[in-house]
């Protein structure tokens, strides 16, 4: 095993999803909304976000991989598609982390032709967006530097989800 090296703390990540969640219930107000958690990597934001929230809302999951190991493949496969008609209705898509920005504007794409009423995004972890694919995120956990981090859900070769922290790997 490797090393981590903490980078943001379990009370920072704890703190600001609170901040998120009370935007969230603020802009969909009287609305109803999906949230489109990302799997694997979304599910512990979505768990933690899940608990802040009081609005009209249910939760449903997508498995895209762009990655394998440390480095993008460039391509994104969808594992597990959607088993609900989101046609008319509000979708927040919740990632892990914007990287490349693929996965991201992959899903838009693809959920986009499915005629949803809105489509917003929401990544816990915001790499820097230089030489990036152009997507407005409308709720960023945290900007963070290009180094590859794991915990808080993110994983390398499947491991560290669980850390409540986020770290990298030393
Ligand atoms: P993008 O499509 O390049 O934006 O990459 C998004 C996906 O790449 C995320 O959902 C993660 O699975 C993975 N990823 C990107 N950067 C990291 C990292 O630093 N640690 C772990 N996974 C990462
Ligand atoms: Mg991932």
């Amino acid at each position: 095993m490797k090393i981590t090296k903490k980078i943001i703390s379990e009370e920072q990540i704890q703190e600001r999803i609170i901040q998120l969640a009370t935007e969230i219930n603020k802009d969909y107000e009287g609305k109803n909304l999906i949230i489109l958690g990302v799997l694997k990597g979304a599910f512990i934001a979505i768990s933690d976000l899940a608990k802040n929230l009081n609005i009209d809302v249910s939760f449903e999951f997508m498995s895209i991989s762009s990655y394998e190991g440390s480095e993008s493949t460039g391509q994104i496969k969808i594992e597990k598609d959607l088993d609900v008609d989101i046609a008319g209705k509000n979708i927040l898509i919740v990632e892990d982390i914007f990287d490349t920005g693929l996965t991201i504007s992959s899903l838009i794409d693809i959920l986009g032709s499915r005629n949803p009423e809105s489509i917003q995004t929401m990544c816990m972890f915001v790499k820097p967006i230089e030489n990036k694919i152009p997507v407005e995120i409308k709720y960023k956990g945290f900007e963070i530097g290009s180094e590859f981090v794991v915990g808080y859900g993110l994983d390398y070769m499947g491991k560290y989800r669980e850390l409540p922290y986020l770290a990298e790997l030393s």
